[in-house]
C-alpha cells in the first residue's frame, strides 16, 4: 500500500498520541481526525502540534478534522473514544462500558453507510468487547476488524522478562493471551530466549529461575501503575496500534497479539479474544493456533467465560 489513508476516532490521549506516533514514523502523509464537536478546540489543537512539528517529521503530512462520514476512503481507522475518567479509582476498564458502548452505537452505522471498506482497529475499553461489537455494526470482510487486545500486555510481559533476565525484548518469544484486561494469561510454555525454551534455559541458567507469578501479575497490572500516576495511558498503546498499521501498510505477515474472532480456534467460537494472529493488508489473515498445556487450555477457557460474561453484560447498551 502506498499512500495509507488514516483516520483517528477520538483525539484524546490515545488518539492524539496515536495521530503523533504515525506521523513520527512516516506511515501516513492523510489524516483524518473525528471527534465530538464539544471537544473541537482540542483537536484543532492536536492538529496544529503535530503540524508545527512537520520540520522534524519523515515527510509532510496533510491533517483534516472531518466527520464520521469523511472516513469512507480510508484505509485504516484506529478507535480511540473513550471517557478514561471514568476509570478512575476503580481498577477495571468494565467502568467504561456503558460510555463506550453508547459511543460507538453513536457512529458505527454512519461509518457503515458511508461505504468504509478498510481495516479498523479498535483500542477502546473493554477492549474485546467493543471490538466485537464494532465488527458485529461494521459487516466488513473477516479480519477487517481488530482490537490491540493482549497487544500491550505482551508488550509490557516482554519488558518484564528483558529486566529480570538481561536478554532483550527483541530476542524473547512470549504473549499474554485472552481478556485484555485482569483475566489474561502467560501461556509459559510458549515463552522462549533467543529461540531456547523458558524450562531448557532454566535448567542451566540461573537468570531464567525467576518468579514467574510476578512476572505475569506485572504484566496483567501493569497498566495499572502509569495509569494511577497520570490518569491515562498513552505512549505504549500508540507505539502498539502503529506497529499494527506499518504490518498493515507493509503486508508484513507478522504474528502478534491482537483481539481477534475466534472460530473453533482454541476450543472457543463467537467472541474476539486476544490471541497471536498474522497480520497483514487484510488485517487478520489467520489465528495462530498455538500448543498450550491443558492447563494453560483450561486457563485460556475461563478467560474466555468471562470475556462472554462481560459480553452479555453489554448487551443491556445495545439500543
Ligand atoms: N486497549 C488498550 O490497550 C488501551 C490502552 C490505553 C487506553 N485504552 C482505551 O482507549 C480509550 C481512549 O483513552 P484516552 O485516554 O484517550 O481517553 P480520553 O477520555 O482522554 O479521550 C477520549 C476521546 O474520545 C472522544 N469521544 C468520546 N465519545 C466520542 C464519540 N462518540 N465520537 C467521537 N469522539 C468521541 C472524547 O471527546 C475524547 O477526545 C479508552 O477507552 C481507554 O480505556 C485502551
Amino acid at each position: 500500500m502506498g499512500d495509507l489513508r488514516v483516520g483517528i476516532i477520538g483525539l484524546g490521549h490515545v488518539g492524539a498520541h496515536v495521530l503523533y506516533t504515525i506521523a513520527l514514523q512516516g506511515l501516513s502523509d492523510d489524516f483524518v481526525l473525528v471527534d465530538l464537536d464539544d471537544n473541537k478546540e482540542k483537536v484543532i489543537a492536536e492538529r496544529q502540534d503535530v503540524l508545527d512539528a512537520t520540520e522534524f517529521l519523515p515527510h509532510r503530512v496533510n491533517i483534516k478534522i472531518g466527520s464520521i462520514e469523511d472516513l469512507k476512503d480510508r484505509d485504516v481507522i484506529v478507535n480511540a473514544v473513550g471517557n478514561i475518567a471514568a476509570l478512575r479509582g476503580t481498577n477495571t476498564r468494565l467502568s467504561e462500558m456503558e460510555f463506550n458502548m453508547n459511543a460507538i452505537q453513536t457512529y458505527a452505522k454512519r461509518l457503515k453507510d458511508s461505504g468504509f471498506n478498510g481495516i479498523l482497529i479498535n483500542i477502546s475499553n473493554p477492549c474485546d468487547v467493543i471490538t466485537k461489537w464494532l465488527a458485529d455494526f461494521l459487516d466488513l470482510p473477516a479480519g477487517h476488524v481488530l482490537g490491540t487486545g493482549t497487544g500491550l500486555d505482551t508488550a509490557r510481559l516482554k519488558w518484564r522478562l528483558q529486566d529480570s533476565t538481561g536478554v532483550s525484548s527483541h530476542s524473547i518469544t512470549a504473549y499474554m493471551m485472552g481478556e485484555h484486561g485482569s483475566a489474561q494469561i502467560t501461556p509459559w510454555s510458549q515463552v522462549s530466549f533467543n529461540g531456547l525454551s523458558l524450562e531448557e534455559a532454566a535448567k542451566t541458567d540461573e537468570r531464567f529461575r525467576f518468579d514467574k507469578d510476578a512476572i505475569e501479575q506485572g504484566a496483567r497490572e501493569g497498566g495499572w501503575i502509569t495509569f494511577n500516576g497520570k490518569f491515562c495511558t498513552e505512549y505504549a498503546i500508540a507505539l502498539t496500534a502503529a506497529r499494527l498499521v506499518r504490518i498493515v501498510k507493509y503486508d508484513e505477515k507478522e504474528i502478534i497479539p491482537v483481539s481477534t474472532k475466534l472460530d473453533g480456534e482454541y476450543g472457543e467460537k463467537g467472541l474476539f479474544a486476544g490471541v497471536p494472529a498474522l497480520i497483514g493488508k487484510n488485517g487478520v489473515e489467520k489465528v495462530i493456533e498455538l500448543p498450550l498445556t491443558d492447563t494453560e487450555k483450561e486457563k485460556f477457557h475461563a478467560c474466555c467465560e468471562g470475556i462472554r460474561a462481560n459480553i452479555e453484560e453489554s448487551k443491556k447498551f445495545l439500543r
